[in-house]
């Protein structure tokens, strides 16, 4: 890896949402689009982290190719060499380096992660999966594999971060420099500029996160919903008794979780978006800007996705995968020789 590298994952395990797309898929498409000459974009799909909780196996394969449909949908460009686009399982390095991990992180240290407690907690304790425990460790294999410096996610993700840089640091300083440990996150947010540790909530319970996995989807757009249906989602966004649009999360979390979401779409700033609205007592006309724009995002977000030309994307996962290949095995031949499983280079 000659350039700095910008990574991310979306997994693929449902439709994605507008939180995955402002949280994840937008800032590392707009690096693509922008800076893709100075750093490799790598954009993947973590096939193997689909399945952490259960699922209907015989549709991964499309969602597979959905998810990167929804990338290049976004914006994601495929005619150039340092941006790649690859599926997780067709490189084994990630498995293989998840493995070594997996033996110097501590089953604590794993039991803390709020993710882990969050889900293992909805899906009792019969169902949860040692994938779901240690999904993490893959993880931090994802972004070590190709030393990358910068991953944009959303805020549910930042101990998956943390965790990453203190498993390189450790077998940094004990094995020697065989890791480039991802930045802090602040360093990230100041890197991405605001989208970075994003929370898009609910619409309908603006205290959880907007989720792809919610058995509703009530309060969750998709970026596949009908367009029509979406604006009728925000018409029925909760919100409160105060009459007064405002951003404050803590008090407002409905009316702030809108804002957010509009100053996104425009691309604005959100004290912006929040002074133009500051006040105003009908909720009904506030939303309905808001359901407007949603719609007219989601329209056009779907007639790119209607344009994706599959063979194209079936030739990039090839050349991409071939080259994050090479790339992950260099890295995971370090690791090895660094913990004796293959004789050291002279
Ligand atoms: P996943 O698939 O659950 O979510 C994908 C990305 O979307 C972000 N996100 C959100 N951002 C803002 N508001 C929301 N409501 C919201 N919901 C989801 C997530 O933070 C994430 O960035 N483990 C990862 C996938 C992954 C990965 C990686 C990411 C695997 N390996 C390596 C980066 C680097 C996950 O489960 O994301």
């Amino acid at each position: 890896m000659t350039k700095p590298v910008i990574l991310t994952g979306v997994r693929a395990n449902n439709e994605l949402t507008l939180g995955n797309y402002f949280g994840a898929i937008k800032p590392i498409v707009e690096m693509a689009k922008e800076r893709a000459d100075e750093y490799q974009v790598n954009m993947f799909i973590p096939d193997l982290h689909s399945f952490t909780t259960p699922i209907d196996h015989s549709v991964l394969q499309q969602q597979i190719v959905q998810n990167a449909r929804l990338f290049v949908a976004a914006g994601l460009p495929l005619d150039n060499d340092n941006i790649l686009l690859y599926r997780q399982s067709y490189v084994p390095a990630h498995s293989e380096l998840t493995w070594i991990l997996d033996c110097f992180t501590g089953v604590g240290e794993m039991g803390r992660m709020i993710e882990y407690k969050d889900k293992s907690a909805k899906i009792g304790d019969d169902r949860v999966s040692v994938g779901l425990f240690n999904y993490p460790i893959l993880m931090a294999a994802d972004i070590l594999l190709y030393d990358a410096e910068y991953v944009p996610v959303g805020d549910d993700q930042r101990q998956h971060l943390e965790y990453t840089r203190h498993i390189a640091e450790r077998m940094n300083s004990q094995f020697g420099d065989i890791f480039t440990a991802p930045l802090p996150v602040e360093k990230q947010q100041e890197f991405f500029g605001k989208g970075q540790a994003l929370r898009i909530m609910d619409l309908q319970s603006p205290s959880k996160k907007m989720s792809k996995s919610d058995d509703t989807g009530k309060g969750v757009v998709f970026l596949t919903d009908d367009p029509t249906v979406a604006a009728k989602k925000v018409m029925s966004a909760t919100t409160d008794d105060k009459a007064s649009v405002n951003y404050d999360p803590a008090e407002q979390p409905g009316i702030s979780n809108l804002l957010q979401i509009l100053a996104l779409l425009r691309a604005e700033p959100l004290d912006q978006v929040e002074l133009e609205f500051k006040g105003q007592s009908s909720y009904g006309d506030f939303k309905r800007v808001i359901a407007d724009e949603v719609a007219a995002f989601l329209t056009e977000f779907q007639a790119n996705l209607e344009a994706v030309d599959d063979n194209k994307l079936l030739a990039v996962f090839d050349r991409s995968e071939t080259i994050a290949n090479e790339q992950a095995n260099a890295t995971l031949l370090r690791v090895q020789q660094a913990v004796g499983l293959r004789p050291k280079a002279d």
